[in-house]
């Protein structure tokens, strides 16, 4: 049911703040006309009763069943939409080898409009089943199917930010899937950023344009200059990947004798609405860098292990304040399941902590430090992280910020949660929605106070 001009009475969690669960019990959520939240009133506040019964008189109230929780909707903060189709599929060589083997003959596919629909149309519903509510797309580089990507979002319902991927340089990209020139690069994603803008579907800004240099290796100056000038006059949000392996960080080192980091930020590519994805081989200046611009990070933890030759240390990110959130890399990694990629995250962070190597010993298997993150950082990053990340009012449960919103079915009998009323309570429930929740148990999921979830 859609939730505008409504008030929701929930239990739930969110967590605005890193390292720390705002557990909510039967709250009301007031959702006004234009999606967002306009009002929480919590139990024990002194009208919280007289608002309820008033609610309840003017039929305005909806109220969530017992065993369901309420979550902010998740951020996807880096999916390749047209890779879905190799969702599971690829991962037995190297990023550089599998961009020329696989992704590009993949992706050059887009040039087909009813192959492009069909593959967007399966993505999205598939997302939005999964509770992504925001997700950071890359396209291809062809206009039309990019902007069928777009088409298909308004359609379905997802706040999604999309772009025409830009990649022109002709040493590393395939005669059969590289913009034309510079020009082509620059001017194409101008022209996908004024059909997002002036798209008639599109009056609340719920899809917005994105500039996507693919990555440094694969664009040649001119572009990435030409980028940097547009980003300037379109004020836009912009996406790439940054040292993502040891090869990828090493060509940038190599081309300008800088890392990604720095060259981004020469570019005019690296600001507050910035996404680098991966970045797992920042320096220390890196990350300062990218802190002080207030860019922000995708961590992409399933990715990572099988392209990046390293875990990103996310905990340390997170210790300098650096915004994170989370991404699936749709299809670097095989999961469209944000849920999987929280676990990813947590997992990854163990490893890293301790080291893997059992020939070692335990004082020398790991030399990184403490790397662990648990689930309240998991959450975080994958939903008000990646709110922060990009600028926009999602992911938590505030007045002022849009109804972005997924329910948890914890009595799913399909689904993979089992709570026992003895022993769980409170953040428990959080905890194990983490780990074991899965797509039945997804119940509801709203974008904007619209109800969007697919039959
Ligand atoms: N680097 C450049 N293109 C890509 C891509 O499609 N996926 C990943 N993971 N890394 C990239
Ligand atoms: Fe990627």
């Amino acid at each position: 049911m859609d939730l505008r001009n409504k008030t929701l009475c929930a239990s739930g969690f969110h967590a605005p703040e890193r390292g720390h669960i705002d557990i909510l019990e039967d709250v009301l959520i007031d959702i006004g006309a234009d999606g967002a939240i306009k009002a929480i009133h919590r139990p024990g506040e002194p009208n919280y009763r007289s608002i309820r019964d008033a609610r309840e008189e003017t039929g305005e109230l909806v109220v969530l069943p017992s065993g369901s929780y309420l979550l902010p909707g998740f951020v996807d903060l880096h999916v390749h939409a047209p890779q879905y189709p190799q969702l599971g599929s690829a991962l037995d060589v190297p990023l550089e080898v599998w961009l020329q083997q696989y992704t590009f003959p993949l992706e050059a596919k887009y040039q087909d409009m009813s192959f492009a629909k069909r593959s967007y149309g399966l993505l999205v519903d598939d997302l939005l089943a999964n509770g992504t509510t925001t997700a950071l797309y890359f396209a291809t580089i062809h206009q039309e199917a990019t902007r069928a990507l777009v088409d298909v979002c308004l359609e379905k319902g997802q706040r999604a930010l999309v772009g025409k991927v830009a990649m022109d340089n002709a040493d590393e990209c395939p005669e059969y899937y590289r913009d034309a020139s510079p020009q082509a690069a620059v001017e194409g994603t101008r022209q996908l950023i004024d059909y997002v803008r002036a798209h008639p579907d599109n009056g609340e800004g719920r899809v917005l344009p994105v500039v996507t240099p693919r990555f440094i290796p694969s664009c040649t100056d001119a572009t990435l200059e030409g980028l940097g000038e547009l980003v300037k006059e379109c004020g836009c949000h912009v996406q790439t990947h940054c040292s993502e392996s040891d090869w990828a960080h090493g060509y940038v080192l190599s081309r300008y004798g800088v890392t990604d980091a720095a060259a981004l930020d020469r570019f005019g590519l690296l600001g507050r609405r910035s996404v680098l994805a991966h970045a797992n081989f920042l320096t220390a200046e890196d990350m300062e860098r990218v802190r002080m611009r207030e860019a922000a990070i995708a961590h992409c933890p399933l990715s990572n292990v099988y392209f990046a030759n390293a875990v990103f240390p996310l905990r340390a990110a997170l210790d300098k304040g650096i915004h994170v959130g989370l991404g699936t890399d749709i299809s670097g990694g095989p999961s469209a399941s944000m849920l999987e990629n929280c676990r990813g995250a947590i997992l990854m962070s163990r490893a890293l902590e301790t080291g893997v190597d059992p020939r070692l010993d335990a004082t020398t298997r790991s030399t990184f430090g403490p790397a662990q993150i648990d689930f309240r950082d998991a959450f975080h990053i994958a939903t008000a992280g990646g709110g922060i990340a990009l600028d926009l009012p999602v992911g938590q449960f505030k007045p002022g910020y849009l109804f972005d919103a997924i329910v948890i079915d914890t009595k799913a009998e399909k689904g993979s949660v089992r709570l026992f009323d003895e022993l769980d309570a409170g953040e428990q429930i959080l905890q194990k929605i983490i780990y074991t929740a899965s797509k039945p148990n997804i119940a509801s999921t709203w974008v904007g106070g619209l109800h969007v979830r697919l039959p």
